[in-house]
């Protein structure tokens, strides 16, 4: 038992992603090697509170665990709700690596892992440079740009600017773009507060839409494209998996086919593209990872441009879905790194990484 490695599992939090999140956690915390690790886990209640969670992982993924965790509380007082700087405190006593199974902002974005480096403990993943570029779309672009990766055409707008002068904003996108257009929050995932706009009342609604979530609304191109995805796993020398494709069953992958369509839309790994592609797609993936300065793991995905077989990067998720069922493990199982050893894989680069620096 001593010699087990105490890793403290995280999860929920306070993005649009806690119950995705809920979900990729319960899948990591039955899935670790027991006789290895030692599992400590820790619930994020959406208010931000930390909760030390000793119940059923059964009860994560309903949600019923932050009930049962509040009720523990009240009853022994040795199980504390407790304060962030606690918290951190707390968890550098007695964990040897954080594994934040955190998607989105407060997670995803760079500030727990700001957080634990402050506090000196070894963390699964990119680091808060990585972690925070990867988090804004804009960015990413911004970068990729710089680095001779492919991007679809985008226009950044701000809140104000728009609320400020509609009419003008409004047009200064038709100017530049054809509709079907892409309205996004800069900083976001699973699809949460995105349209695709067909015309200029549906442009104005999506624009709304976005900015009850950010400040800074990104304005894409549709790309007419079929979405594949490349698992990137590893520190200095990072490595591709084989390339997936997702079939999405609504008109694009929004957050109900994501996660509530009974398996409609449909994983396929790996994608049937030519060869020369796939490996075009892997390449590009590497050298994205690598642009953002990224470590531990990340799920990169494209835009395979339907008529032209043209490649574009959509975006880098440094904290992919991580369920049994997503695509980033299924990438790498099609690879031949299972499950299970994936996670092992994972926390042995967090500890490397930490060696490293
Ligand atoms: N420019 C675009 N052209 C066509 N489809 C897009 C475009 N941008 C996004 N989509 C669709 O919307 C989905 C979600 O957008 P994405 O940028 O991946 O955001 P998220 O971070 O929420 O996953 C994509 O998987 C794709 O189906
Ligand atoms: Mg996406």
């Amino acid at each position: 038992m001593a010699d087990k490695i105490n890793v403290a599992v995280v999860f929920g939090g306070r993005s649009g992603e806690h119950e995705v999140s809920l979900m990729s956690a319960t899948s990591v915390m039955k899935a670790i090697d027991k006789d290895k690790y030692n599992i400590i886990p820790i619930g994020i209640t959406k208010e931000g509170q930390w909760i030390i969670y000793n119940g059923s992982i059964e009860k994560i993924e309903t949600g019923e665990w932050e009930e049962i965790a509040k009720r523990e509380c009240k009853e022994n007082s040795s199980v504390a709700i407790i304060p962030l700087n606690e918290a951190v405190k707390k968890l550098s006593g007695m964990v040897d690596v954080v594994f934040p199974v955190l998607h989105g902002p407060f997670g995803e974005d760079g500030t727990i892992q700001g957080l634990l480096e402050m506090a000196d403990i070894p963390y699964v993943g990119a680091g808060v440079l990585a972690s925070s570029i990867g988090m804004d779309k804009v960015y990413t672009k911004k970068i990729f740009e710089h680095e001779g990766l492919p991007v679809g055409k985008y226009m950044l707008i701000m809140r104000n600017q728009f609320n400020k002068a509609l009419q003008k904003t409004i047009a200064a996108i038709e100017k530049e773009f054809e509709y079907p257009i892409f309205l996004k929050p800069a900083n976001l995932g699973s699809s949460v507060g995105i349209t695709k706009a067909h015309n200029r009342e549906e442009l104005i609604k999506g624009i709304e839409l976005a900015s009850e979530h950010d400040r800074k609304i990104l304005v894409e191109e549709f790309i007419n494209g079929r979405e594949i995805e490349c698992a990137v796993l590893g520190n200095d020398d990072p490595k591709a998996s084989v390339v997936g494709e997702i079939l999405p069953s609504h008109e694009f992958y929004d957050y109900k086919a994501k996660y509530f369509d009974d398996g409609k839309s449909k994983i396929v790994i790996p994608a049937n593209i030519p060869q020369e592609k796939a490996a075009e797609i892997r390449e590009m993936a590497v050298k994205a990872y690598k642009a953002i300065d990224c470590s531990g793991l990340a799920r990169v995905d494209f835009f395979l441009e339907k008529d032209t077989m043209k490649v574009y990067i959509n975006e880098v998720n440094t904290m992919p879905g991580f369920t049994k069922y997503s695509m980033y493990p299924l990438l790498w199982e099609q690879t031949g790194i299972a499950y299970g050893r994936l996670i092992d894989r994972l926390i042995t680069f967090a500890l490397e990484r930490y060696k490293d620096r």
